[in-house]
């Protein structure tokens, strides 16, 4: 029986809440396949700041580097602003420590969710698209200069950075539609042009099978409104991939559904919903869990390798979601608790229909 090693970062906010949600659908699955999760919790964001002064504690950095997977949270909050030590220094950090260059932030909108967007059904119905993020380059890591009377935020990409996350992307890209829009801002921006370029070179040189447009991220933030549909994986920088995320999850009706996977060149991923700590709803088990329940599924499937367990996790939330059973962010009255617990009896029914042959 093998046993992966799971790192738990709870963080802040909503986080404690949402990762224990997702902990218990990961016993679940343990126990029906067989496999043996073995969960340690460690300090991130500003939990860690209380605890120990620093975002994110050496030991943290040491068990995430040492497990097969990690599953994170939320980092921030109110309490912190301003401080000396900021949460999110932590979240940035441990990117940066584990490699993780590219971060997977997939959508779906199925027939029978599209009705809970803003946005007109017809727009949405069907939307099956993926933000590829380049996750440790850019304005996040470039020098912060500070004076009393001025700021600067340096952006800042090598062609190497830009290689492997546009290979990453083109790889994912031949696995499903096999499109890929480039986003950057190539009008004004050095490291867009470079972007642009090299974006364009990887293509012809080892991708030519793959359909390739470039875009720029004012029009694209506009375009993905009107007509979301034809996208398929959507290759952009650090800063425009954040904001384009939150972005989209208004086409799925809430933020608080979107997973992500953030991945290196082997080594541990970390895999975390795509929202904050949620401060307004923190506490109060009212965040909807089926982000980080999703992120999970990503854990199970990119870090593990285990296909069918992810996919019986994914097929539970959409039967969940479909029978209208949600959190009051998608007009349900479920809390994060009872949210998860729904999950957990969709798993255990779609187990125990195909041990039975139950169509
Ligand atoms: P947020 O994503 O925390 O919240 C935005 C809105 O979405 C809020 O109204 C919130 O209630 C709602 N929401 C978020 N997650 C939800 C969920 N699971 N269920 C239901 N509703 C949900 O963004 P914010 O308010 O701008 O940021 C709050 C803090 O979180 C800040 O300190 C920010 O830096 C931090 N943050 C952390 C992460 C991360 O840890 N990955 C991501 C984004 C923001
Ligand atoms: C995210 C968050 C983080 C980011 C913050 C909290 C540092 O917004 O994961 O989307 O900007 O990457
Ligand atoms: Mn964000």
């Amino acid at each position: 029986i093998q046993t992966y090693k799971i790192v738990i970062l709870p963080g802040d906010g909503v986080g404690p809440e949402v990762t224990a949600a997702a902990r218990d659908v990961l016993n679940v699955i343990a126990d029906f396949y067989g496999h043996r999760f073995e969960f340690s919790e460690h300090l991130i964001g500003g939990a860690a700041i209380d605890a120990t002064g620093d975002p994110l504690p050496p030991e943290t950095v040491e068990a995430c580097l040492a497990s097969h997977g990690v599953l994170l949270g939320a980092v921030g909050g109110p309490k912190w602003e301003g401080g000396k030590r900021r949460p999110e220094e932590g979240l940035l950090n441990i990117r940066k420590a584990m490699g993780l260059f590219a971060n997977l932030r997939p959508l779906q909108v199925s027939p029978v969710m599209a009705h809970r967007s803003p946005l007109k059904k017809e727009i949405v119905e069907g939307v099956d698209l993926i933000v590829f993020r380049e996750l440790t380059g850019g304005v996040y890591f470039g020098e912060k200069v500070r004076t009393d009377t001025m700021a600067s935020d340096l952006c800042v990409y090598s062609v190497e950075e830009i290689e492997r996350v546009t290979r990453a992307a083109f790889r994912i890209a031949l696995q499903r539609r096999g499109k890929v829009t480039s986003v950057d801002k190539a009008n004004v921006m050095e490291t867009s042009r470079l972007w642009r370029e090299v974006v364009t070179r990887i293509h012809a040189e080892e991708f030519p099978q793959v359909q390739l447009e470039h875009a720029l991220v004012d029009s694209m933030a506009m375009h993905l409104i009107r007509k979301p549909r034809e996208y398929d994986v959507i290759l952009t920088e650090n800063m425009f991939g954040d904001i384009l995320s939150d972005e989209i999850s208004v086409l799925g009706g809430s933020i608080g559904l979107l997973p992500s996977a953030s991945l290196g060149s082997g080594g541990p991923g970390l895999f975390e919903p795509i929202h904050g700590s949620a401060p307004d709803i923190a506490g109060r088990d009212l965040a909807n869990p089926v982000g980080t329940i999703l992120s999970a599924a990503m854990l199970l499937r990119h870090g593990l390798g285990l296909d069918d367990e992810a996919s019986s996790i994914e097929a539970a939330v959409a039967a969940v979601l479909a029978a209208g059973a949600t959190t009051a962010d998608l007009g349900g009255e479920l809390g994060t608790r009872a949210a998860g617990e729904a999950i957990i009896d969709a798993i255990r029914a779609i187990h125990w229909a195909a041990a039975h042959r139950v169509q």
